[in-house]
C-alpha cells in the first residue's frame, strides 16, 4: 500500500507562528511496489481552532508528478489563526493513498498594530563603545587593540519581569510573542518556554529582527504568574566580527514581548510589555558572545523569576518604554539554536600551573557544562582553545580584540553546583579550568555541541578511513559554522562570509536540509545590497564593516557577492526550491548591473571593446589563501595572492555568474533577460580571453586556481583548453601532485581533471598526503576541516589559525558525487545519475542521501578482483540512470540480457567508455558484473 508520509510546510514539521502568506506544502510516498510515481495529488486545507474546523481551500485533483513546494493558493491566511492540512496523491499504478495524517501550523502577528506591546529598555548604561580598529591597524600596523579587561567596560545583562494574574476559567491558548534588542531566555514561573538558544537569531536587526512564538500554556497557573526575561548584548550590541567592535546594531538592551491568553469563553488577556515591568542587574557579571561569560551565583536573585518574590526597591528598576519602529520586524524563519549533541572528555590532566586541560577529542562550536564541588566565593576560570602547541600544552590559536572565548564562575558553595554560560558559545576541542581546588573527574565536565538544529541527510562512507576521517571532518565543520548564520569559523570573526559559504554550499545541502537555513540568510544579503547594487562581503553585516573601505576600498568582492546568484541556484538544484529563486532575482540583477558598471567605469574612451567586460577596475580578495603564497618560512600572505589573481579572478566570476543569471532567468521564464546575459557572458569570455590568455594557452596568471576556473567556467576556446589542461597538469606535477588552489577554486580542481582525462591526478591528489592536502590534515589529527593547509606544519609547529572553516570542505560535493556516485540532473534530484568512479585505493562505498522525495542510497562493493555489486535505492516519484563505467566487454551482452530479463528495456552501450547505461524508476537495483581488468592506470586515467 502506498502512503503519503513526512509532510513538511515551508520545509519544516511544525510551523509555529510564521508570516508566511503563501505556505508551501511537500511529502513523501512511501510504497513497497517498484516504479511508484504520483500522477496527481489533492491539498486540503482547513482553519482549525479549538472548537470548530472549516475547509478553506480544496486544491482538488491536480494533475502533477510534483510533490514539493506546492503553494497554497486559498484565502488570506489570518493573523494568530491556526491552520491544519492534509494531502492524498494518485499513483501511475492505479493507486490511490488514503489521506495523510493532518499537519497543524499557526499563523503569527502579521500587522503591526496588532502589536499592544511597547519596546521597553531596563535601565542601563549604554554599551560601551571600542576604540575604532581598522583591517589596516590590524594587518598593516600590526595593531592589534588594546587590551581592555572585560569587567571594565562589560555591563551586567539585565532581568525583567512582570507578575500578573491569570483568572480562574478554561484557557483556550496562550501564545508569548516576543523578541529583542540582544538575546533574550524567556522563563514563565522560573521554567524555560523552550530549548531554542540565542533568540534572536542573527539577522541584519536594523532593518530584519525576527520575533519568536511560543505556547506557553503547559506554564501557566490560575492566579499570580511571573514572565521572567534575562537580557544580554548578543550579537546586538556585543563584540563580534574581525576588529571585535561593539554596539554594531544598537547599544542599549531592549525587549518586546506580547503575551497572549485566549479563554474558551472568547474573552482574551494581553500581558505587553510597558512602563509597568521591572528590571534588575543579574548574577550574569557579564556576557558576550566573543568574549566570553561570568556568572556570579551568589549576585542571584533567587525566586526573581516566580511569583511570591519581593522585589526590593533598591535593587529593581521600572523599565523605560522606548519608541522604535517596527517595519523591521518579521516572524521566525527556519530552525533555532539548540544543543545539538554532547560530548564527554576523553582525558582530563593537570598542567604546570595545577590546572585542568580537558580535551573532548573534537573541534565543536559550543560550551561546557560542569559538576562543581566548591567553597562560596571560589572563582573558575574556563579558556576555550582548538589545538595544543607542540609540546603538548594549552594554547590559545585565536588571537585578535575581544576574542577571549573565556568563561568565568564564582560559585555559591552549595552542594551540587552546576555551571553552563547561556548566552555566549566558544570553537574548541580543549578546556583550560583553573582556580578548581577539587578533583575534576570525566564525569563533571560535557561539551555541548550548538548549531541550528536542521535535519541531517547525507551519509558517506567508503573502505578507507582517512577518507572518512575526512568526512566527518566536514560534517564537523558545518555543525560548528552553523549557529544561526552560515560563518566562516565559529572562533575569532564567526561573521557571515559570502565566498565562504558560496564555496561550501553545495557539500552543506548534501549533509543537512539547509535550505529555510539559508533562506533567512539570503534575505540578510538582499536587505543590505547597496543601493549601487553591491553585496556585502559578509551578512549580516555589522557597522565596522564599513571600515574595511578605509583599507581596500572595497566592501564586495568577485567570488563573495556572487554568492547572492549562486547560493539560490544551489538551493535550486538540490531541493528544487522555485521560490528562492524568484526571491533573489531582483538582487541577483542588481549585483550584475553593479559589476557591469564597475567593470566599464572609466573606460568610456578606451578604443578596445574589450575592455569594458574586464573587472580589473577595483580590489578583490583574488584565489584567496593560495597555498603557496600561505605556507614555508616566510609566506607572501593572502593579500598577494589577492593582488596576483584578482583581475582574471574577478573576470571570470563575471562571465560564470552571467551565465548562471541567463539560466536562472530562463527557469523564471524571463526569456528576454536570459538572452541578455547570455550574451555579456559571452562577451566576457572572450574579453577573458583576450585580456588574460596568451597564445601559448598560458593564462597571465600562472597559477592552478586560474586554469581551474577558466575550464570550469568554460571560458577559453578549444585549442587554447587543451593548452590550458596541460599547463594544470605540470603545475600540478612541479608541486609533486599538490593543490596550489585557493578558497574561489578549490570547489571545482577535482572536477575539472575528472572531466579532461586526468582523473588518476585528481586522485591523486584526494589521497595525497603531504602538505597541502585534505589527508595531510587527517594525519595530523584534523578533527575539523582548517583554515590554513599549514596550520599545523610538518615540523609540528602549531599556528593561530583557525581549525574550523568549512570552505576547503567543499571537497565534500565531489567525494559524493564522484566516489559516491550520485549527481543531481533535475531539481530536487526528480531525476538523477547514478556513476561511480571506480579506484583501486577503494573497495567499496555508501552514501546515502533523504532528498525531498525521500531516500536515495547507493551502495558499490568490489566483491572480488574485477567483480562490482551495485546497490541503488531509487525513491518514488523520481528516475535515476544508472550507468555501470568500464563494463568487462565479455560481460555486456550477459548484463544486457539481466537487465532487460528484469524489465529495463532502455539501456544503452557506450563503446568507447565501456560504459552501460539505463533508466529506472522507483526502487531497489541490485546488480552484479564483472568489469574490465583495473590496472591502475587504465583504471584510473579511462
Ligand atoms: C575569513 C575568511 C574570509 C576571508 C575573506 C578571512 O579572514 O576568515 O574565511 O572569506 O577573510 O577575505
Amino acid at each position: 500500500m502506498i502512503k503519503v508520509i513526512d509532510l513538511k510546510i515551508e520545509n519544516q514539521e511544525i510551523l509555529f507562528g510564521t508570516d508566511i502568506l503563501k505556505p508551501r506544502f511537500s511529502w513523501k510516498l512511501k510504497s513497497e511496489t517498484a516504479g511508484t510515481c504520483q500522477i496527481a495529488y489533492q491539498v486540503q486545507v482547513f482553519e482549525a481552532s479549538f472548537t470548530m474546523k472549516k475547509l478553506i481551500w480544496d486544491s482538488n485533483k491536480i494533475q502533477s508528478t510534483e510533490s514539493i513546494h506546492i503553494e497554497y493558493g486559498g484565502p488570506s491566511l489570518e493573523s494568530r489563526a491556526s491552520y491544519c492540512y492534509k494531502v492524498r496523491v494518485w499513483c501511475s499504478n492505479g493507486e490511490e493513498t488514503p489521506w495523510s495524517s493532518e499537519q497543524y501550523w499557526e499563523m503569527g502577528l502579521l500587522h503591526k498594530d496588532e502589536w499592544v506591546a511597547r519596546w521597553i529598555e531596563p535601565e542601563q548604561e549604554d554599551v560601551t563603545e571600542e576604540p575604532e580598529l581598522t583591517l589596516e591597524d590590524m594587518f598593516i600596523k600590526k595593531n592589534k587593540g588594546e587590551y581592555s579587561p572585560p569587567e571594565k567596560k562589560l555591563h551586567s545583562p539585565k532581568i525583567v519581569r512582570k507578575l500578573f494574574t491569570v483568572d480562574h476559567k478554561p484557557i483556550e491558548k496562550a501564545r508569548l510573542y516576543i523578541t529583542a534588542h540582544g538575546l533574550y531566555q524567556a522563563k514563565v514561573n522560573g521554567k524555560k518556554i523552550t530549548d531554542a538558544e540565542f533568540t534572536p537569531d542573527f539577522t541584519s536587526y536594523t532593518n530584519y529582527l525576527q520575533y519568536q512564538t511560543y505556547d506557553v500554556l503547559p506554564h501557566l497557573v490560575v492566579g499570580e504568574n511571573v514572565l521572567g526575561v534575562t537580557l544580554s548584548d548578543g550579537w546586538y550590541a556585543g563584540r563580534i566580527s574581525i576588529p571585535g567592535g561593539s554596539a554594531q546594531f544598537g547599544n542599549r538592551l531592549g525587549l518586546l514581548a506580547q503575551l497572549e491568553i485566549t479563554f474558551t469563553d472568547g474573552t482574551k488577556q494581553m500581558i505587553g510589555t510597558d512602563h509597568s515591568f521591572q528590571s534588575a542587574d543579574s548574577h550574569y557579571v557579564y556576557s558576550d558572545i566573543f568574549i566570553g561569560e561570568k556568572q556570579d551565583k551568589n549576585l542571584d536573585k533567587i525566586g526573581w523569576d516566580c511569583p511570591g518574590y519581593e522585589c526590593f526597591t533598591h535593587e529593581w528598576s521600572r523599565v523605560k518604554v522606548a519608541e522604535y519602529n517596527l517595519d523591521n520586524l518579521r516572524a521566525q524563519y527556519g530552525e533555532y539554536v539548540k544543543p545539538m549533541e554532547t560530548l564527554s572528555p576523553i582525558r582530563i590532566w593537570k598542567d604546570e600551573s595545577n590546572a585542568f586541560i580537558i580535551d573532548f577529542g573534537q573541534i565543536i562550536a559550543g560550551r561546557v557544562r560542569v559538576h562543581l564541588q566548591c567553597s562560596k566565593g571560589e572563582e573558575i576560570k574556563i579558556e576555550h582553545s582548538e589545538v595544543l602547541n607542540e609540546k603538548g600544552e594549552f594554547f590559545s590559536n585565536i588571537v585578535g580584540r575581544n576574542k577571549e572565548q573565556t568563561d568565568y564562575y564564582v560559585a555559591s558553595g552549595e552542594n551540587g553546583e552546576v555551571f553552563e554560560p547561556t548566552f555566549t558559545f566558544h570553537g574548541f576541542r580543549y578546556v583550560r579550568l583553573s582556580g578548581y581546588h577539587s578533583e575534576l573527574l570525566l564525569d563533571d565536565i560535557t561539551a555541548i555541541v550548538l548549531f541550528s538544529d536542521m535535519k541531517q541527510t547525507g551519509h558517506f562512507q567508503t573502505s578507507d578511513t582517512k577518507i572518512n576521517q575526512l568526512w566527518q571532518n566536514i560534517q564537523w565543520s558545518q555543525k560548528g559554522n552553523m549557529l544561526s548564520i552560515p560563518t566562516d569559523c565559529p572562533q575569532r570573526e564567526r561573521a557571515g562570509w559570502t565566498g565562504d559559504l558560496q564555496v561550501f554550499a553545495p557539500t552543506a545541502a548534501f549533509n543537512m536540509d539547509v535550505q529555510s537555513f539559508l533562506t533567512r540568510w539570503l534575505w540578510n544579503l538582499q536587505r543590505e545590497q547597496t543601493n549601487e547594487g553591491e553585496i556585502l562581503n559578509y551578512s549580516p553585516a555589522p557597522k565596522d564593516i564599513w571600515n574595511d573601505l578605509k583599507f581596500t576600498g572595497s566592501i564586495s568582492s568577485a567570488g563573495w557577492g556572487d554568492a547572492i546568484i549562486i547560493v539560490p541556484w544551489v538551493l535550486y538544484q538540490r531541493y528544487g526550491n522555485h521560490r528562492i529563486l524568484e526571491e533573489c532575482y531582483p538582487a541577483m540583477e542588481k549585483w550584475l548591473s553593479f559589476i557591469e558598471k564597475s567593470a566599464a567605469k572609466g573606460k568610456e574612451n578606451n578604443e578596445n571593446d574589450y575592455d569594458r567586460y574586464l573587472w580589473d577596475t577595483k580590489f578583490h580578495f583574488g584565489d584567496w589563501m593560495i597555498p603557496s603564497f600561505m605556507l614555508g618560512e616566510n609566506p607572501q600572505g593572502p593579500i598577494a595572492s589577492a593582488l596576483k589573481t584578482k583581475d582574471c579572478i574577478a573576470t571570470a566570476f563575471y562571465a560564470y555568474s552571467s551565465s548562471l543569471l541567463s539560466k536562472i532567468a530562463n527557469v523564471l521564464g524571463k526569456k528576454e533577460r536570459s538572452h541578455y546575459y547570455d550574451l555579456l557572458h559571452h562577451k566576457v569570455k572572450k574579453a577573458f580571453e583576450y585580456a588574460y590568455v596568451k597564445d601559448t594557452g598560458m593564462l597571465t596568471a600562472d597559477y592552478q586556481g586560474v586554469y581551474t576556473l577558466a575550464l570550469a567556467f568554460d571560458l577559453l576556446t578549444e585549442d587554447k583548453k587543451t593548452k590550458a589542461v596541460h599547463r594544470l597538469v605540470e603545475l600540478i606535477k612541479l608541486n609533486d601532485y599538490r593543490i596550489d588552489t585557493g578558497f574561489l577554486s578549490v570547489p571545482f580542481i577535482l572536477d575539472v581533471l575528472c572531466e579532461n582525462r586526468y582523473k588518476d591526478i585528481a586522485y591523486k591528489l584526494l589521497f595525497q598526503t603531504n602538505c597541502p592536502s585534505w589527508l595531510y590534515e587527517v594525519d595530523h589529527g584534523a578533527t575539523t576541516i582548517w583554515e590554513s593547509w599549514e596550520a599545523i606544519k610538518p615540523d609540528g609547529t602549531v599556528g593561530a589559525f583557525s581549525f574550523n572553516h568549512y570552505a576547503f570542505g567543499c571537497v565534500g560535493d565531489w567525494l559524493v558525487r564522484y566516489i559516491g556516485g550520485l549527481s543531481p540532473m533535475e531539481p530536487g534530484y526528480k531525476k538523477f545519475k547514478v556513476e561511480a568512479n571506480i579506484t583501486d585505493q577503494l573497495t567499496h562505498a555508501e552514501t546515502k542521501y533523504d532528498s525531498v522525495y525521500g531516500e536515495i542510497k547507493i551502495k558499490w562493493q568490489m566483491v572480488d578482483t574485477n567483480e562490482m555489486f551495485l546497490q541503488v535505492h531509487v525513491p518514488p516519484s523520481t528516475s535515476a540512470i544508472i550507468s555501470l563505467k568500464d563494463v568487462c566487454e565479455d560481460n555486456i551482452t550477459n548484463l544486457q540480457t539481466q537487465l532487460i530479463n528484469r524489465g529495463y528495456t532502455n539501456s544503452k552501450f557506450i563503446k568507447e567508455e565501456n560504459r552501460v547505461e539505463f533508466l529506472v524508476g522507483s526502487g531497489q537495483f541490485d546488480i552484479t558484473y564483472k568489469m574490465k581488468k583495473l590496472s591502475k592506470e587504465a583504471c584510473l586515467k579511462s
